[in-house]
This record gives structure tokens, sequence and C-alpha cells, in this order.
């Protein structure tokens, strides 16, 4: 069988790193798009084996350019996104625009498949500028292209991701930690392998569904995934609901850094619970259930967090008897 050629645009984040060694391990040759060759591509380029990868650098909206790749594409993923905008960097033009270009591409140049990344619970976030540009980019992705499939992830963690790496790292550094509409926010992460083996699945035995929910195993709450994250981490810390006004204030400050933490439009993000919607398909559905449980995930590794880093891990202790301190 003639190996299948996929044009991966947003490679280097996480979830495109993890794909591209799923992919290029079961011999798919990937292009992947990258704005930064000197940048990105050793961090691109160490994903797979000689042969199977090839890096091109372009501005995602010089069309010509972009035109090219798509003469000898089979499938098409769109892992580009944003959590905050920085000047051309708009919600608009990243989640709505560029997607919409994408597939019109596929259509025209009569891909196989186009998997776009959108992102879950964004009908119900209505005051969210992130979610509205998304669902506008679904829309528009679908009218371009109908045969196109929308996953909408809930939250995604690996030890590449900014989420899990970022909260045990302020989970260690600060004695007290503020919760946003009390930590009751309910969540269910799915774990990065997971969902790119729900992609390679789609790809592989050509899954047609407009929209997938991939969610994983568990509900969770702000609340308990911090909590877990400190049993992770063996820290004791106090939590404190954060009255709204107060968080909003905290969000606009921290806006006014390159890469904020929390801007005001996540905070209104975060109000919206994160769970299937029941009126689409979900990972289950098509036969890719999440097996990937968060704290056995996280536990490989959350060493770096805890006191004594790798030598907090069960390998030194056992060899070593070495026991670890910890507060
Ligand atoms: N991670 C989650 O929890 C989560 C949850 C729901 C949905 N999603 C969606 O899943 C997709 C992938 O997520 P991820 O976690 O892999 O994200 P990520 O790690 O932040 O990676 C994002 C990718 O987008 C690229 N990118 C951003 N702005 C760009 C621009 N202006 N031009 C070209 N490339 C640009 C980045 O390239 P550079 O490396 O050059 O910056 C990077 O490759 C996104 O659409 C995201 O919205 C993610």
């Amino acid at each position: 069988m003639k190996a299948k050629n996929c044009l991966i645009f947003g490679g280097s984040g996480q979830i495109g790193r993890n794909l591209i060694r799923k992919f290029t391990k079961n011999n798919y040759r990937v292009t992947v798009v990258t704005r930064n060759v000197h940048q990105k591509s050793y961090i691109i380029k160490t994903q797979a084996n000689v042969g199977y990868i090839e890096i091109v650098e372009a501005n995602i909206f010089e069309e010509n350019k972009i035109r090219d790749l798509f003469r000898n594409a089979d499938v098409c993923i769109n892992l580009i996104g944003i959590l905050f905008e920085k000047k051309a960097n708009s919600f608009r033009n990243i989640h709505t625009i560029f997607p919409s270009i994408l597939a019109k591409l596929s259509k025209e140049y009569n891909l196989k498949h186009f998997v776009h990344l959108s992102a879950l619970g964004i009908n119900d976030a209505i005051d969210s500028n992130y979610a509205k540009s998304k669902l506008e980019g679904e829309n528009r992705v679908l009218k371009n292209f109908p045969l196109a499939t929308i996953l909408r992830p809930s939250i995604v963690y690996s030890v590449d991701d900014n989420f899990t790496t970022n909260f045990m790292t302020l989970l260690k550094r600060l004695p007290i930690f503020p919760l946003y509409y009390n930590g009751k926010t309910k969540f269910t992460p799915i774990h990065c392998s997971d969902l790119t083996d729900i992609i390679y699945h789609i790809i592989s035995k050509n899954i047609y569904s407009n929209i997938i929910e991939c969610v994983g195993p568990e509900i969770l709450t702000f609340r308990e995934i911090l909590e877990k994250l400190l049993i992770l981490i063996n820290k004791k810390r106090i939590f404190f609901p954060l009255p709204l006004p107060i968080a909003e204030v905290q969000a606009r400050f921290f806006e006014l850094f390159p890469n904020p933490l929390l801007t005001r439009d996540q905070l209104r993000l975060l109000k919206y619970d994160n769970t299937v919607s029941k009126k689409y398909k979900t990972n289950s559905d098509i036969g890719i259930p999440s097996v990937r449980y968060f704290d056995e995930e996280v536990k490989k590794y959350c060493y770096m967090w805890k006191d004594g880093g790798q030598f907090s891990t069960e390998k030194y202790k056992d060899k070593n008897n070495f026991e670890v301190k910890t507060n």
C-alpha cells in the first residue's frame, strides 16, 4: 500500500509532536509547516525517522506557498491554535480564516481527508472570543469541505503541555493558590497520546464524521485537578476562592505580559463546564475510548516538580534506599 502523505500545520506544538511520532512510526510521510525553521526544526526533526519528514517554512497566510504543498498531499491536519491574541495573531485570523483556507484548498486538491482541531464546550461559551472564533472556524471548514472531521478535545495533557506543567510550577512556588469559580468547573482531561490515537484512527480507517468530542475517562473539577497535582508533587497548599471582580483585575494585569498566565477571555471560558454535550459523537462512539488516567500519566513526569527531582523517583529509592525529604 502506498504511504499516505500528511500535511501538518502546527506540528511543533504538544499534539503535533506526538502525532508526527505516531504517523512516521507507522510509515506515513509527513510534511510539517512551521513559521520559523531555525527555532522549531530541531524539535520537529527529532520526532521522526530520517526520510519520513519534511519541514517547510512558511507564513500561514501566504496562500501561494501553502497551495504548492497541497499538490502532493493526501490528508491535511490543522493543529494551529492560540490561547491569547497578539497583534495579527488574532483569534479570527488563526481559528476562523486560516482553517477555512485549508478546507478550501483540501477540496480544490481533492484531498482524502481534512482533520481540524477545535475545542470542547465552544457552543456554550457564548461570551468568549476564543470560543466564538473556533465555532465560526468550524462552520467555515464544513462549508468549504463537507467531508472534514472536526475534533473537539477537552483539556489535553502530557509532559509537553502548558497545563499540568505550569500548574505544578505554580503550586510548587505559591503557598496560597487562587480558585476561580470556586474551582467547580468540570473538565474531562484527555492524554495527548489518547488524542493522537484518535487522529491516527480517523486517518488510517478513513472515518468521516463531522464533529467528534474527544474526552478522557474521568470528569474532574478544577479543584480536583489541583488536589491531584498537589498529591503527586508531595505538597500541601491553601486554596482560596477568588471573587470574580478581583480575578478580572488580576487577568487584566497578566495581559500586560507577553505570555499571560490568564486573560479575561480565558477567565470567561473557565466559567463553563468542559464535558461532553451529548449532541455529537465522542471518541468512544467511533471505537477509540481514552485509556489513560490523569494520576497514572502525570505520575510519570511529575517527579521534576518534587523535592529531590529525579532522585525522588521510586527507581532511586529502590536502588539506593534513598529517602527524599518532603515538606
Ligand atoms: N492543548 C489543549 O489543551 C487543547 C484543548 C482543546 C483544543 N486544543 C486545540 O488543539 C490544537 C493544538 O493544540 P496544542 O496543545 O498542540 O497547541 P500548542 O502546543 O500551543 O501548539 C500550537 C501550534 O500552533 C502554531 N502556531 C500558533 N500561532 C501560529 C501562527 N501565527 N502561525 C503559524 N503557526 C502558529 C504553533 O507554532 P509555533 O511552534 O511556531 O509557535 C504550534 O505549532 C489547537 O488548535 C488548540 O486550540 C488544544
